[in-house]
């Protein structure tokens, strides 16, 4: 087999090309590879050396695909540490995303340039990692220690033009890179090796470790890696570059072998298969999306607008009024004025994507629009009007979609004559911000329909997942039994601070009582109310927030809900009269209320939510058990170090969840906690 890896002698300069599509990422023959480039290097007759790479980019880190398999030599910081140890200069020339174990590449070299259009970073935390081939070392030598724990502990990766003002890029070369770099490797004939393991760390604030450390625990709340990454960073100011990478080195093992970790490196992979639809050929042809209609301009339908706008794609949003359209707008203004405020926007960019949104109130402006998107009040007849109107107003070929978060896509699509163009567009909210996109595929949704909706959610940065149709497709199916239980804990004898802390300690954004004061508590009310009895589930499950919305305590908008807010900070409080209801409600239920373990909870609300996920997996509506971590995890704030619940169930063993299901069945009756089919297949084959 031949290498990823070539070397060539052109003049003077000796060239190490790296070929490893798609992004060159350091497998182990990409190491062995650089390996042996290097052992020719210090035979030859070349004065300097290069190293750059075939395709889109720079080696974008080390393979992932490795990580928690037996090791195989050569190790990285082998490699490197020979790398940086030839007595001629070592130019490395980045284009693409030199990310990770590729930028620490770049590190291990003498000299660094690249294209303005680079990126580089340490993304490593962002897999429960930490740079494990001398990037704690070296980064803090090269670009002093506040930038170093900055890109380490965020992740997040920086332009080219920036690492050059911090010190990790000497050159910006304009143009083909390659010649570029070529002519400066000759400029640096006979130019002194420059090794940043030899440079000593720029001086640095006292408190500024344990100011990291701090903000870590706040940002990346439960997840381990920062911290080791500040550990590692302060260990470069204290002792040798050799005993300091020593430090490193063990504790990225530690990390590689821990559970956060292989949580995220799951999630890494399962957003990327997510995006996948099995029975789509790749070729499957795509519609041309160039200008959007939303119906709506609420809650949702304005944030909807705006990732459009964001993403350059003009929208016109039609609302049922003048006034109603006036104030959907002044939302949207609101929106954009807050990011400018914040800094995530310049004022200049945030007037660039409102000039793409124009309102209106006649449907005849959408007769040229390539998509539509239905965001109005979640109503089944309304819907099917305003789908029959859109068939109508729009152009053949156009995509008609719905944000509906519960309704029968079928039925809707069966509204128009065209049920082939019909989708399910289900956005989160706030829309402009939450990265999740579930894609319901209808019966009849065309193939081409359905290709174009998914790569057009990346175009608008969000994460696509299929869902097939069922009554809150996946997200919000699984909350069903995830509130259920929540409530019937509440009932039973815990306080609703005590459920959410309980969950927020398993590392949920928001624990479940919470949410409802959030999302608003007439949400779930009315839900409930447009159902059948018999399909309303347990009483006891939502008796007292019944009460609590037939009173007006609707959360948050109303000041009062599961808990009392602050009027001005929004900072919520226990409300005595709510456990007085819940007591009420109880004893009116005959039921007795007890102590409950925190461990119970999380078991109930966690495992409610596999035991939903299995039946889903099963019936086919989610792809995968991984497409469900991403919806939960980018949908429902589940903690990534716990890899979704799908995952974490595997992480504690599925045998395990089963006899805990099992258990609960006993306990708590057959008809929340019969086992899914699957589940009890997997636990018991
Ligand atoms: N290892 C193995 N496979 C990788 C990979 C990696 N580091 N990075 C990307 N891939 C794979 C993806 O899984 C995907 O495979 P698929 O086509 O089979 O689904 C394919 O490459 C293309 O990836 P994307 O779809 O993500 O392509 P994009 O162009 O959207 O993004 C990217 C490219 C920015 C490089 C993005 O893939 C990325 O962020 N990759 C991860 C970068 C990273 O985390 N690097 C650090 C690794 S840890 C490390 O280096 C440890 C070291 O310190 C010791
Ligand atoms: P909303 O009540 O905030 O907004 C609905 C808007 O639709 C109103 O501004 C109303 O004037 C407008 N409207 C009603 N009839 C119309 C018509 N015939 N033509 C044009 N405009 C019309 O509702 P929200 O929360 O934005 O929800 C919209 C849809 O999105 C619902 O189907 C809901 O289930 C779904 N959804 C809501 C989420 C949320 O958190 N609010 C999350 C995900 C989906």
């Amino acid at each position: 087999m031949s290498s990823p890896v070539s070397y060539t002698l052109e003049g003077s300069i000796g060239v190490i090309s790296v070929n490893n599509p798609p992004v060159n990422a350091l497998s182990q023959a990409v190491r062995q590879g650089i390996f042996d480039a290097i052992a020719e290097a210090e035979r030859d007759a070349s004065k300097v050396v290069l190293i750059l790479c075939e395709g889109r980019t720079f080696i974008a880190g080390a393979d992932i695909t490795e990580f928690g398999k037996p090791p195989a030599e050569p190790w990285l910081p082998e490699v490197f540490d020979r790398l940086e140890a030839l007595e001629k200069p070592v130019v490395a020339a980045l284009h693409g995303t030199a990310l990770g174990g590729g930028f620490e590449t770049a590190l291990a070299a003498h000299y660094r340039c690249a294209l303005p259009s680079a990126k580089i970073g340490l993304p490593e935390v962002k897999l429960g990692l930490l740079p494990g081939a001398g990037g704690t070392q070296r980064t803090p030598r090269l670009a002093g220690v506040e930038a170093a724990l900055e890109l380490m502990t965020t992740g997040n990766p920086i332009p080219a033009g920036k690492a050059f003002e911090l010190g990790l890029i000497d050159k910006i070369i304009d143009g083909d890179l390659r010649a570029g770099a070529m002519a400066w490797a000759e400029e640096l004939t006979g130019a002194p090796v420059r090794r940043s393991s030899e440079q000593p760390v720029p001086g640095h604030d006292a408190g500024i470790f344990d100011a990291a450390r701090g903000l870590a625990a706040r940002k990346a709340r439960g997840q381990i890696a920062p911290q080791r990454i500040i550990d590692c960073v302060e260990a470069a100011t204290r002792t040798s570059f050799q005993d300091g990478a020593k430090i490193e080195r063990e504790k990225f093992m530690e990390l590689m072998q821990g559970e956060q970790s292989a949580a995220m490196r799951h999630l890494f992979f399962s957003e990327r298969q997510a995006a996948k639809i099995d029975d789509l050929p790749k070729d499957t042809p795509q519609r041309a999306v160039e200008t959007v209609g939303i119906i709506g301009g609420g809650t949702m339908g304005g944030g909807i607008a705006m990732s459009f706008a964001n993403a350059g794609i003009p929208v016109t949003l039609i609302e049922i009024s003048d006034e109603a359209l006036e104030h959907g707008l002044a939302i949207v203004d609101r929106n954009y004025a807050g990011s400018v405020k914040r800094g995530k926007l310049s004022e200049d960019k945030a007037g660039q994507c409102r000039s793409l949104i124009t309102g209106s109130t006649d449907y005849a402006d959408l007769a040229d629009v390539d998509l539509v998107i239905e965001a109005v009040f979640e109503d089944p007849e309304l819907k099917k009007q305003i789908f029959a109107r859109l068939d109508a107003a729009c152009k053949p070929g156009a995509i008609l979609a719905t944000n509906t978060s519960y309704q029968d896509v079928n039925l809707i699509a069966a509204a128009t004559k065209r049920p082939e163009d019909v989708i399910g567009l289900h956005f989160f909210s706030p829309a402009n911000i939450m990265k999740l996109l579930e894609v319901v595929r209808a019966e009849k949704t065309a193939d081409d329909v359905l290709a174009t909706c998914m790569s057009l959610a990346r175009k608008i940065r969000k994460v696509p997942v299929m869902s097939g149709v069922c009554y809150g497709f996946i997200g919000n199916r699984m909350l069903q039994p995830y509130f259920r239980e929540a409530q019937l804990c509440v009932i039973e004898g815990a306080t609703p601070e005590q459920v959410d802390n309980a969950m927020e300690s398993f590392g949920m954004a928001m624990g479940p009582l919470r949410v409802a004061d959030l999302a608003g508590i007439d949400v779930g009310y009315k839900a409930r109310q447009a159902l059948p009895e018999e399909m309303r589930g347990d009483p006891r499950s939502y008796r007292v927030a019944e009460v609590l919305a037939e009173m007006g305590r609707l959360g948050q908008k109303s000041g009062a809900g599961f808990y009392n807010y602050d009027p001005e900070t929004r900072k919520h409080s226990s409300a005595p009269e709510v456990l007085e209801i819940i007591e009420r409600e109880a004893a009116a239920f005959g039921i007795e209320r007890r102590e409950i373990p925190d461990e119970e909870i999380v078991d109930r609300l966690v495992y409610g939510l596999v035991n939903e996920g299995m039946r889903i997996v099963e019936e086919g509506i989610a792809q995968r058990p991984g497409d469900i971590d991403i919806v939960y995890v980018y949908g429902y704030g589940f903690p990534v170090t716990r890899g979704g619940p799908m995952h974490y169930a595997d992480a504690v063993g599925i045998g395990r969840v089963y006899e805990r299901v099992l258990e609960f069945r006993d306990r708590f009756g057959a008809e929340a906690w019969t086992p899914a089919p699957l589940l009890e297949k997997l636990a018991t084959e």
